[in-house]
């Protein structure tokens, strides 16, 4: 049998090869309660606006709540024939309520519909994704005021470098995820219009008020463009920028906490509520919430690279490649929600090894650029030439296989004849980060004061 919904221009049904490529019922069921709620925002203007009978409107808008609460007690039965959810939805009002059901669809297609549809449903995401970011951000100024003075060392290409707070780091990764708050709240701002009676592509000569429909689906204004909002899918595309930038800054400290959890760092230790064993190796606590956590940023990406390649060559308005936007957005959202649940539960529960994190930062000739600039300083040389002396020193230590802080005053003298004992205060981790002042700089005195600035905006 042909289409209820367009069956007058078809003798012959579909396919069964056409009705599967063309289904969307399968994942865009989950647009369910959005559909509803834009439908029943619809027929309340369409009323106000002497379209529909009030009385109809009632009907209708009654009627979606019965088909609202049969979906969600698991009681509807969704059907393929009917391709989505917008047609399963007015299909089985069409059985509920009859005859009004078929006015619901006046002044609007389901190219509007569906835009309007997926962009609450983002919407919601996009506060989902900075609900679970300031969530995240708790958990490590947590942890930065209570290790806002552990020294440990810090790294560039991996190599220890000059030692820094532990508060120092976790603080780099709030400033990160803050710039992603910020990201996803500009985002839902600028997405925020209502598609709802641009219609198929045209608008239509119905006397509709998009503005009440905006206010009341909590949109800020209509769109402006009825082309353009049917065939928009840039909001999806900034959610999933924003969502990508997020993952691949979690999966930055998740490749952290891998390294920092081996046996040959011990800089944290994960709790077992984040771990995992092995099957065969009984001293095995593996970071998987970490790896899993660092491999998301994999699918959320390709998300984002999925739909950017189907919408970079669609004509206007409307082509039904775009059907193929909701499973990318459906996928990096859950994931994205996932990895931030797991990153923040993770964060909650490691703890630090502060001796094991003293004792990294101590190695290595992490206080070198202190001794040169103690020689810049006390000693009045010019900084390329402390450089040098310095560099012999940390030579000469690395042959005697000690570290700076172990040289003799008559080694250090024999290097430069200005170096005296005062020279051996710069050269303790602790005094190395105190002496980094500097706005945004390592030392505790900084990262107080920008875990404090972090707490008063969060209020
Ligand atoms: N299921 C469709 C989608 O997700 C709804 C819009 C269909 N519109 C159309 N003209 N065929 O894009």
């Amino acid at each position: 049998k042909s289409n209820a919904m367009w069956g007058g221009r078809f003798a012959a049904g579909p396919d069964a090869i056409m009705e599967a490529i063309n289904a969307s019922i399968g994942y865009d069921k989950r647009l369910a309660f959005q559909d509803i709620t834009g439908s029943r925002a619809h027929a309340a203007m369409l009323a106000t606006q002497g379209i529909i009978t009030d009385s109809d409107a009632e009907v209708i808008r009654e009627g979606l709540l019965t088909v609202l609460s049969e979906i969600e007690s698991g009681k509807f039965e969704f059907s393929t024939a009917l391709e989505d959810i917008h047609m399963n939805v007015e299909a089985r009002l069409k059985e509920i309520v009859g005859e009004p059901a078929g006015r619901l669809h006046t002044a609007r297609s389901r190219n509007d519909q569906v835009a309007t549809d997926f962009k609450l449903w983002t919407r919601d995401q996009m506060d989902a994704a900075i609900q679970g970011l300031e969530a995240l951000i708790g958990a490590l100024l947590d942890q930065a005021e209570a290790g806002a003075d552990w020294v440990m060392p810090g790294f560039t290409h991996l190599q220890t470098a000059q030692p820094v707070t532990w508060g120092h780091h976790m603080m780099a990764y709030v400033e990160m995820l803050g710039r992603d708050v910020s990201r996803f709240k500009d985002a839902r701002a600028r997405m925020n219009e209502n598609p709802l009676g641009s219609a198929a592509l045209a608008g239509t000569g119905f006397p509709i008020d998009r503005h009440m429909t905006a206010e009341a689906l909590g949109f800020d204004r209509p769109t402006a463009n009825s082309l353009d909002a049917v065939a928009d899918r840039d909001f999806a595309l900034e959610f999933l920028s924003c969502a990508s930038i997020t993952a691949m800054h979690l999966s930055r400290f998740a490749e952290e906490l891998v390294i920092w959890s081996s046996a040959q760092f011990r800089f944290v230790t994960l709790s077992d509520r984040f771990s995992t064993g092995s099957s065969i190796m009984p001293q095995k606590k593996n970071p998987d919430a970490a790896e899993l956590i660092r491999a998301k940023v994999g699918r959320i990406m390709g998300a984002m690279v999925a739909l950017f390649t189907v919408m970079k060559g669609l004509p206007l308005a409307y082509s039904k490649d775009m059907q193929e936007d909701k499973e990318q957005v459906f996928d990096a959202a859950d994931n994205l929600m996932l990895a931030l649940a797991a990153m923040t539960g993770m964060v909650s529960d490691m703890t630090a090894n502060v001796d094991s994190l003293r004792a990294a930062a101590a190695s290595g000739f992490s206080t070198a650029t202190d001794l040169a600039d103690w020689l810049v300083r006390e000693a009045g040389l010019p900084f390329r030439d402390a450089h040098h002396v310095t560099g012999a020193l940390v030579a000469l230590a690395e042959s005697k296989g000690c570290d700076l802080p172990d040289l003799s005053l008559d080694e250090m003298k024999a290097a430069h004849s200005a170096i005296t004992d005062d020279v051996f205060t710069v050269l303790t981790v602790e005094n190395s980060v105190a002496s980094r002042t500097s706005y945004g700089g390592t030392a505790p005195v900084q990262v107080r004061a920008q875990i404090a600035r972090w707490k008063e905006a969060l209020k």
